[in-house]
């Protein structure tokens, strides 16, 4: 096989007597002939060690002042060789443990020749290459030490070097260099990316928060379940991925979630499932999302909401515990209500970690606000940020709500303090501006060198945001950025979210409602009678963790009844017969014995991405999707043959 591959590459390897210079090495063990049998492209001038070589004694991170005179053997990455000169050279070898100083020095070679030979192969290596090493741990001279490094009081003083693999001179980045290349770049080449300590902690440390949740949950009773991944198209929101089969015209969906098996397991009796689970949704990729994602899924039957928030909660503070160093207890979770988080921060997420808060002013100017909530924010220091800054949110929010007569934003100074909200462009009274211009003064505390913003907005709120709301968040960053706001990002806030509306103007106008979340959750016991009369006033059982304004999670207690979930697809949602028998497993389950149940899933990409403290969730994901759901590592999605396409039933139409 091997002779095969090579000789496509047009590349011969033929074997050469044993190297004679590793049988001088003082080695704790003899090294025996089978490590040192050496083959020699006949090519070119380097050597490579094919086969067998010999067992690493330590990683890269393991060695320190103790091992002090011990004989070692190292694999790792050559990223570059320093010259100090002739007869001093430095590598930083690096393996997945971390990175060990070795060092080359000409008087410790046995001889002139020696130190030429190996002088020679230290200088041959192209970076990146993969070596075995043969040394002596050496304590560094005081001054040398390297405090940023597990290893920086020792070096290895070099003996032996094997390159087990030369790397190509044209690698497209160095993973050691300050100066990266652009995302797609790396993200085509993830292998030479994920080289980098960064990528690996993030890698790393997944797997150890994986591990801190499945041990978790096997202490409080769940069952770990694997549900299909080969599912069904249901149209349960979010865009699907089909999967066409042999058998012509019928197509299998990837699952946007596990959500229909585990209600489907609660029905069959296992009472607390979980599953680390990956869900597939045709969305467009953001920093917070990917098409291909992962779920900490989990479903409980005989259970109220607060068992499962406590459950979560429980996780979080495990979680937290073991990766950060940080206790949390269960005042670190307050709640907060959709009515509030969306009136107050203009957001179904908020970012607690600063005010800016949103005050409903209409009382003030009563005349203004018919039809509709007048809303004010005062943004502290908001003044100092550039005029064309503050353009910029205004050119934004005109391009997303159309009208911007309805945003006010004055900067205060001290000639108007008294007379700012003169300015707005409100319908008003003279005489309302008088009085609620001192009010608002002394009720919100607004004072120079604030922006004020005044904005008019609909009185129904649904949707996860508020036009102000996304103004809130422009402010925050361009704060930061000026460092008039300062977030400090160890500082971890967390809110359930909940009563939120159970169903959502469809603004795709194909029927009047749409599920705010998914069509299994349950109503509010108390809305029960709103279903039919104004399905805008139901609250659904909904909560959602929100961490630092990202939505980490959501989940819900179900609908059990096949009644009552028959209704809600056929009247409220307006599902189609077809449609909706597509879920014909799910209400033969709830009919079939179900118990009371309920559940949430963790995005845990975006959660690794908090405790990693990265700005993408593409940087915790090994392989991660691109722009258009591509995977540049494998250049697909990818076309199929026409005899592949014939297999499958399927004709392409010209675009
Ligand atoms: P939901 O759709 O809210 O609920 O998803 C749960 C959590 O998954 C994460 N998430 C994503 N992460 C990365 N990329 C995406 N495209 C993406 N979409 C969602 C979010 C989100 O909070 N079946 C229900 C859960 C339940 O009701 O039990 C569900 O999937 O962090």
């Amino acid at each position: 096989m091997l002779r095969l591959a090579l000789r496509t590459r047009n590349l011969w390897v033929t074997r050469v007597p044993i190297v004679r210079t590793l049988n001088r090495l003082p080695l704790q063990k003899p090294v025996s002939s089978h490590y040192i049998r050496r083959y020699t492209h006949t090519w070119g001038s380097e050597n490579i060690h094919y086969g067998s070589f010999p067992e690493r004694t330590h990683n890269c991170g393991a060695l320190n002042r103790k091992e002090t005179g011990k004989s070692v053997t190292l694999c790792g990455w050559v990223p570059a060789v320093r010259s100090i000169s002739n007869d001093l050279l430095f590598i930083p070898l690096r393996d997945a443990y971390g990175t060990t100083q070795l060092v080359f020095r000409s008087e410790t070679c046995s001889n002139a020749e020696a130190a030429n030979t190996l002088r020679s192969k230290i200088n041959s290596l192209t970076p990146e290459s993969v070596v075995c090493i043969q040394g002596v741990v050496r304590e560094r001279p005081e001054g040398m030490r390297n405090k940023d490094l597990a290893s920086g009081d020792i070096e290895v003083e070099l003996q032996e070097v094997m390159c087990l693999n030369t790397a190509a001179t044209n690698l497209p980045f160095l993973p050691g260099k300050q100066k990266l290349p652009k995302e797609e770049v790396r993200m085509k080449h993830r292998y030479l990316d994920l080289r980098r300590p960064e990528l690996q902690q993030n890698i790393r440390l997944r797997s150890k928060v994986a591990s801190i949740i499945r041990n978790y949950l096997t202490e409080n009773q769940f069952v770990e379940v694997e549900t299909p991944v080969l599912f069904k198209s249901t149209p349960e929101g979010a865009r699907e991925y089909v999967v066409p089969t042999r058998n012509h015209g019928q197509f299998y969906a990837l699952p946007q979630s596990p959500q229909q098996h585990k209600q489907m397991l609660m029905a069959a009796g296992i009472d607390r499932y979980y599953q680390i689970a990956r869900c597939f949704r045709d969305e467009d990729l953001r920093a917070d999302r990917q098409p291909e994602f992962t779920q900490i899924d989990l479903e409980m039957s005989f259970i109220k909401a607060s068992d499962i928030q406590n459950i979560i909660e429980g996780m979080v503070t495990e979680i937290w515990k073991n990766t950060l160093n940080i206790q949390l207890d269960k005042s670190r979770f307050p709640h907060m209500t959709y009515q509030h988080a969306m009136s107050k921060y203009g957001s179904d997420k908020p970012d607690v970690r600063f005010g800016m808060h949103i005050h409903d002013i209409s009382k003030h100017l009563p005349s203004a606000s018919e039809d509709g909530v007048l809303e004010c924010m005062v943004v502290k220091k908001g003044a100092n940020l550039k005029t064309a800054e503050i353009r910029s949110v205004a050119q934004e929010y005109e391009s997303q709500n159309g009208d911007l007569s309805k945003l006010n934003s004055v900067k205060i100074n001290e000639n108007n303090i008294g007379s700012w909200l003169e300015k707005c462009n409100l319908s008003k009274r003279s005489s309302d501006v008088a009085t609620a211009q001192n009010s608002l003064n002394n009720e919100l505390e607004i004072e120079q060198g604030d922006l004020v913003y005044i904005h008019k907005r609909s009185k129904y709120l649904y949707g996860g945001n508020t036009p102000l709301g996304k103004v809130r968040l422009q402010m925050s960053k361009l704060l930061q950025d000026a460092s008039l706001l300062h977030i400090d990002p160890s500082d971890y806030k967390f809110l359930w979210v909940e009563s939120f509306p159970l169903f959502t103007p469809d603004e795709a106008g194909l029927r009047t409602w749409q599920a705010t979340h998914h069509p299994f959750t349950a109503p509010f016991p108390e809305d029960l009678a709103l279903l039919e009369s104004d399905p805008s006033k139901v609250r659904g059982q909904h909560y959602d963790l929100v961490l630092n304004g990202m939505e980490i999670g959501g989940g819900s207690i179900r609908i059990h009844y096949p009644e009552m979930q028959r209704f809600i697809f056929d009247k409220v949602l307006e599902l189609q017969p077809h449609e909706y028998q597509r879920f014909d497993h799910l209400l033969e389950a709830l009919a079939g014995g179900c118990p009371p149940h309920g559940g949430i899933a963790l995005g845990f990409d975006r959660l690794m991405s908090i405790i990693c403290g990265t700005p993408s969730i593409r940087d915790v994901i090994a392989f991660p999707k691109a722009g258009g759901g591509k995977d540049l590592v494998v250049n697909s999605p990818s076309e199929l043959t026409t005899t592949q396409l014939a297999e499958y039933g399927l004709q392409l139409t010209k675009k």
